[in-house]
C-alpha cells in the first residue's frame, strides 16, 4: 500500500494503472474509519483490481458553525486499520484540492433542497464538487458509498447520470454496532448516557417497519410514533423524519412499492443519521 499525498501523483500512477487494463475501485471517505467504512472497502476489493481510499475532511461541505474544526482525524490509525485491502491511499491537502483562484462549484438541484441539504444549505455541492473532483483524479470504474446517508448516494446518482460519467455507483448496506446502532465518525460525540439514548433511532425505525409489514399504512402516525419514541430521550431533537419513494427521492403519499424512512436526530453534540429501506406489496 502507498500513501499519496498529492494529486499530480495519484493522477500520473493510476494513469500508469489504468494502462495495463486494471479496474480501479474508489473508496471516498472523511477518515477516521470504521466498519462501516471497512465494509465499502472489503466490497471494492472483492469487484477490483486496484482499490483507492481517499481520505479528505472536506472543508466545502461543513457550514458555518458545523464541526469542521473537531472532526475526528487520525491517519496513522486510519493507514493501520486498511493497508491489506487498499493499494493507495489519497490524503490531499486542503491547499492541494482548493488551490487560491479555485471557482468552480457543482450542485445537484431540487433533491438537495430536503432533508439534509434543508438542514445544512451548501452541504450537497461541497460533496457533489469533492466527490466530481476525486472521480476526476482516481478515474474509478466503480465507487463504493454507504447506505447510512442515502440522500448522498441519490445526489452522487444524479450527478454522474446527468453529467454522463463512466462511473458505477455501489451503494452499501448501512454497518450498525451489536446493539442497532448505525457506526458514525461522529458517534464518538456522544457520551455513554447518549449513545443509550441514540439506541431509540433504530429502534423506532425497526418498529415502523414491523408495523407497516402488519398493515399500517398512516404516514402521519408511522412518522408521529418514531418522533414521539425520539424525543421521550431528553438530548433528543429530531431534525426530521420522512418516508420517500427510493427511486425518486421524493416523499411518498402512499406506502407502496420501495420506501426508505429517513431520519436526522441532534442527540447532544452529534447529528445523526439512519434509516431502513423496506418493500412494501399492496
Ligand atoms: P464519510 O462520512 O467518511 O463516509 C464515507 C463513506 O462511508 C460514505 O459513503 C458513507 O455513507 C459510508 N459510511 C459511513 N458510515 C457507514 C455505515 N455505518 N455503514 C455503511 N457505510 C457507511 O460521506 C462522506 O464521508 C463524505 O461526504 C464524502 C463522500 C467522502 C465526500 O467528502
Amino acid at each position: 500500500m502507498q500513501v499519496i499525498n498529492n494529486i499530480k501523483k495519484m493522477k500520473s500512477l493510476l494513469k500508469e494503472v489504468k494502462k495495463t487494463g486494471k479496474t480501479v475501485g474508489l473508496v471516498p471517505t472523511m477518515g477516521y474509519l470504521h466498519k462501516g467504512h471497512l465494509s465499502l472497502i472489503k466490497k471494492a476489493r472483492k469487484d477490483n483490481n486496484i482499490v483507492v481510499v481517499s481520505i479528505f475532511v472536506n472543508p466545502t461541505q461543513f457550514g458555518e458553525g458545523e464541526d469542521l474544526d473537531k472532526y475526528p482525524r487520525d491517519l496513522e490509525r486510519d493507514i493501520n486499520l486498511i493497508k491489506e485491502m487498499t493499494d493507495y491511499v489519497f490524503t490531499p491537502s486542503d491547499k492541494d484540492m482548493y488551490p487560491e483562484g479555485f471557482n468552480t462549484t457543482v450542485e445537484v438541484k431540487e433533491i438537495t433542497d430536503k432533508l439534509c441539504g434543508k438542514s445544512r444549505p451548501g452541504h450537497f455541492r461541497g460533496v457533489s464538487t469533492v466527490v466530481l473532483k476525486l472521480f476526476n483524479i482516481v478515474r474509478p470504474n466503480r465507487a463504493y458509498f454507504g447506505l447510512k446517508d442515502a440522500q448522498q448516494v441519490f445526489v452522487i446518482k444524479r450527478m454522474v447520470k446527468d453529467l454522463n460519467l463512466s462511473i458505477e455507483i455501489i451503494p452499501c448496506p448501512i454497518i450498525r454496532d451489536t446493539d442497532g446502532l448505525a457506526i458514525s465518525s461522529r458517534n464518538v460525540y456522544l457520551t455513554s448516557s447518549e449513545r443509550k439514548e441514540a439506541l431509540s433511532i433504530s429502534k423506532s425505525l425497526n418498529f415502523a417497519k414491523s408495523k407497516i409489514e402488519k398493515g399500517e399504512r398512516n404516514i402521519n402516525k408511522i412518522k408521529s410514533k418514531i418522533i414521539k419514541d425520539i424525543t421521550a430521550n431528553p438530548s433528543a431533537k429530531i431534525d426530521y423524519v420522512e418516508i420517500l419513494d427510493i427511486n425518486t427521492f421524493k416523499e411518498v403519499k402512499n406506502i407502496d412499492g420501495k420506501i426508505i424512512i429517513a431520519v436526522a436526530v441532534f442527540i447532544g453534540k452529534a447529528r445523526l443519521l439512519d434509516n431502513i429501506i423496506l418493500e412494501v406489496k399492496k
